[in-house]
């Protein structure tokens, strides 16, 4: 069942009922204001971090659920609706959301009025405009009043929820003509302030949130709006809000667009007063002249079409595969942009309170991103790499807004170095940028310890060669990728629940899948020294890179595929001779990509029975047979449900690992089957089982195990996202841009056909046609570049040339 349909002509996705299984939501903003918006209307803002720099309240877990956001009322002759449904929940006569690229907008109907409802943020703007027209579309004269609404939060998120002792005594707003201006901190050392505007004089206000809703009241029909009469309160403490009362006449067909406006300004910290306890509002001021009228606010939504058209067109394919062209070309590099943005910190599923930037996460993120704004990966990778400990390994996680380890969480994640390597890798693949690797970055953050990038990337590398455990194999410590499989926790006292740090550390449990990555990202670290100038070291990594591949052919092979790991006893995780988990797919995706066992003919080996054992209809699973029951020398990964999470539910994220693993070995068939079973376009048909947005991806979709098998959690902040987009542009359509220049490589399904290809690459455009006419899977035989015949698969680079016109030819 559908809930909607896409529109690939406007770049979005049409939501036709509020009624969706999950809400359905969308990411306004592209830099530092962002907004996440559902199709009801719920959502909130922050400014750069979700955390510390919360402007609007939203409670998870909340019942009714989504029901906190920026909402407008209408009360028509004591009929009170929302444009969006919510939080009214009255039935609409018509009703419509679109996601776009950063935009909303809605369009609904009731009792022959009509709201359109447009959500966006200017490109480079720290607001996020509403632009709201109303229209009477009855025949008779309309006389309606019509109420904004957002709750403030008073800036630390985590602060909001859980000091409010404090909090309930610290909000104060100042209103100015029709602007409500929210400055509570602004008498501290951070000189921030928010508003909220609508570009008419009103009839009424009010700023304190229970004088609004009235006594015990929810926000479903605030008493104000059931009155008609905004209380025009003043809030001092409590629940600062921002409300509008604006109360309209319309003549039949008659229109009225109003222009809503949220705002963050930042002032000199010098000058925090006009006098004491009243702000300085000049930045309020120059954003309100920016986005004061209709026409002002339109012109800042076509700039935003066109900021996503050129972003767009750096990547666009047509093939004949509509659910290939409309995710390549819209919806998965769209999610790469929104990952790269957020990381794992602010979704429906993560609280923007927790997890902020992730070292691994952040990694994989770049990898889908960096050819959409190489500017920014550039400056994201020195962040990231400011991160690392002196001795190449890395805090876990970092805060957006400080761009500081977060020592909460800590180290000992033992895959994070490489994932460092895997990113720099790609940057200098895309953009043939090397300065980067003069790049001075401090360690931890730490003025005075600043080496240049290369010498970051070889501590990364080293840190995984010198803690290797008693098979030569690299050290899990805490956990690898799978963040679950604690395997050194064996010292916890019966009864306890798992714990990945402390005491119960042990040093000897060992990954496969790192020893894969170590093979993989070390081939890419030999190369990048050599770009540096250093042969020398770059035999001797080629050396450790070779052996490893020999360790894990010898210690990580288990007869039929490749084991995931030995515990803190040594004993085999992931191997036959397992009772429960006996297969992973991460080390069959990784090692396989690496290149291991290709030769030796395991790699098919191992993809074979990936798929006999670990694929379903909905996607390929994370291990088998689920673990059904605790194991302490395992962790987390056995709290799970089977069928859940990382215990044996489809975890989106490694299955373009084994699909662009089937490329490796020419399987162009298997590699879009895996491709297609999670494909969000490719299933939209099954809406009603699958549950999440029909247009991104979810980091999981519950296994065979699981009760609802089928059923997807946790969207949007996935690497799921930029592997997929890996996968999809360079493994299965083949452009793959390469340390020399641009290779093509595709690997089809024989059904597929010709397609074109049009790719910015550093300075120029490729236009590439890829003709198939025997169907083959793999093989390119030889290139026609501007009508010279190139043999071989890399399109020669020629300085100062804007544009390419290529012909390829598989077979
Ligand atoms: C989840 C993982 C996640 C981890 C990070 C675990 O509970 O299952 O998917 O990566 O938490 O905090
Ligand atoms: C989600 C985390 O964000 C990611 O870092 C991790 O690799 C996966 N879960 C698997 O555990």
């Amino acid at each position: 069942m559908k809930f909607g349909h896409f529109d690939d002509e406007a770049r979005e996705y049409v939501i036709t009922t509020p009624r969706t299984p999950l809400p359905w939501i969308n990411y306004l903003g592209s830099q530092d204001f962002f907004s996440l918006i559902s199709n009801t209307g719920g959502g909130y803002s922050f400014y750069k971090d979700a955390k510390l720099l919360r402007i609007t309240r939203y409670r998870y877990n909340d019942i009714p659920n989504d029901s906190n956001g920026k909402y407008y009322y209408i009360n028509d002759n004591g009929t009170i609706w929302n444009p969006g449904f919510m939080p009214s929940r009255t039935k609409l006569d018509s009703y419509e959301c679109r996601h776009g690229m950063g935009y909303t907008r809605f369009k609904s109907n009731k009792n022959g009025l009509g709201a359109e409802l447009l959500a966006f943020v200017p490109v480079d703007a720290a607001c996020e405009v509403n632009l709201l027209t109303l229209e009477n579309t009855s025949s008779e004269e309309k006389n309606f009043s019509l109420f904004s609404y957002v709750e403030f939060c008073l800036w630390n998120a985590m602060d909001d929820m859980t000091n409010f002792q404090r909090n309930l005594s610290i909000g104060e707003v100042e209103i100015e003509g029709s602007t409500i201006y929210h400055k509570t901190e602004y008498r501290e050392r951070r000189n921030h302030y928010s508003f909220f505007t609508v570009n008419t004089p009103v009839d009424g206000y009010d700023t304190s949130r229970d004088d609004f809703l009235g006594l015990g009241n929810s926000n479903a029909v605030p008493d104000a709006v059931r009155d008609c009469k905004c209380r025009n309160s003043v809030a001092s403490g409590w629940y600062p809000a921002a409300v509008h009362q604006i109360n309209l006449t319309l003549k039949p067909g008659e229109k009225k667009s109003l222009v809503f406006l949220l705002g963050y300004c930042e002032n000199p910290s010098d000058n925090k007063w006009e006098k004491p306890g009243v702000i300085r509002k000049d930045g309020a001021h120059e954003l309100i002249r920016k986005f004061h009228t209709e026409e002002q606010a339109l012109e800042a939504f076509a700039r935003l079409n066109q900021y996503w058209t050129e972003l767009l067109s750096r990547y666009t394919v047509q093939s004949s595969n509509p659910h290939i062209n409309r995710m390549a070309n819209i919806w998965n590099q769209y999610q790469c942009m929104v990952t790269f943005n957020m990381s794992r910190s602010a979704s429906y599923y993560e609280s923007g309170t927790g997890r902020g930037m992730g070292f691994r996460d952040s990694c994989q993120d770049l990898l889908g991103f960096v050819h959409l704004i190489p500017a920014r990966a550039r400056e994201r990778i020195l962040d990231i790499a400011s991160t690392q400990f002196a001795d190449g390994s890395a805090y876990h996680q970092y805060q957006p807004l400080t761009k500081k380890g977060n020592l909460d969480i800590g180290s000992g994640f033992n895959d994070d170095p490489l994932w460092l390597i895997a990113a720099v890798a790609a940057y200098l693949k895309e953009t043939g940028d090397t300065s980067i690797l003069d790049a001075q970055v401090p360690f931890d953050c730490k003025p005075g310890t600043e080496e240049p990038l290369f010498e970051h990337l070889r501590r990364s590398f080293r840190y995984t060669a010198d803690h290797l455990g008693p098979h030569r194999l690299p050290l899990i410590g805490r956990a690898d990728w799978n963040d679950c499989l604690n395997l050194n926790c064996f010292s916890s006292e019966p009864g306890e629940p798992f714990q990945t740090t402390g005491p119960s550390e042990g040093p000897v449990a060992e990954s496969v899948f790192i020893a894969g990555m170590f093979v993989k990202y070390g081939k890419e670290f030999a190369k990048i020294s050599k770009i540096y100038g250093n042969d020398q070291l770059s035999e001797t990594v080629s050396k450790e890179v070779q052996n490893m591949y020999q360790t894990i052919l010898d210690a990580g092979w288990d007869g039929e595929w490749f084991l995931r790991a030995y515990d803190a006893n040594s004993e085999k995780v992931g191997s036959s001779e397992c009772k429960e988990g006996q297969i992973f797919i991460e080390p069959q995706g990784f090692c396989v990509m690496a290149g291991v066992g290709v030769k030796e003919g395991l790699a098919k080996k191992a993809l074979d029975s990936v798929k006999e054992r670990l694929d379903t209809k909905y996607g390929v699973m994370i291990l088998q047979p689920a673990y059904s029951q605790y194991y302490l020398n395992l962790g987390e990964i056995s709290s799970y449900p089977p069928g859940y999470k990382e215990n044996a539910g489809i975890f989106c994220h490694n299955n373009p690992w084994v699909s662009i693993a089937e490329t490796v070995i020419g399987r162009g068939n298997r590699a879009y089957e895996i491709y297609s079973k999670t494909c969000p376009s490719c299933i939209e048909d099954i809406s009603e089982i699958h549950r999440t947005e029909p247009y991104v991806y979810s980091q999981m979709v519950a296994g065979a195990d699981a009760a609802r098998h089928g059923e997807a959690k946790n969207s949007w902040l996935t690497g799921t996202a930029a592997w997929t987009f890996v996968n999809l542009s360079q493994a299965i359509l083949g452009i793959c841009p390469d340390y020399e220049g641009l290779r093509i490589d595709p690997c089809v399904p024989e059904s597929f056909g010709d397609f074109t290809i049009t790719r910015t690459f550093r300075d120029a455009v490729y236009h590439i046609e890829i003709k198939n006419p025997s169907n083959i899977q793999k093989g390119v035989t030889h290139l026609n570049v501007d009508g010279t015949e190139v043999s071989g698969n890399v399109i020669p680079y020629e300085k100062d040339k804007k544009e390419y016109f290529v012909t390829a030819y598989m077979g």
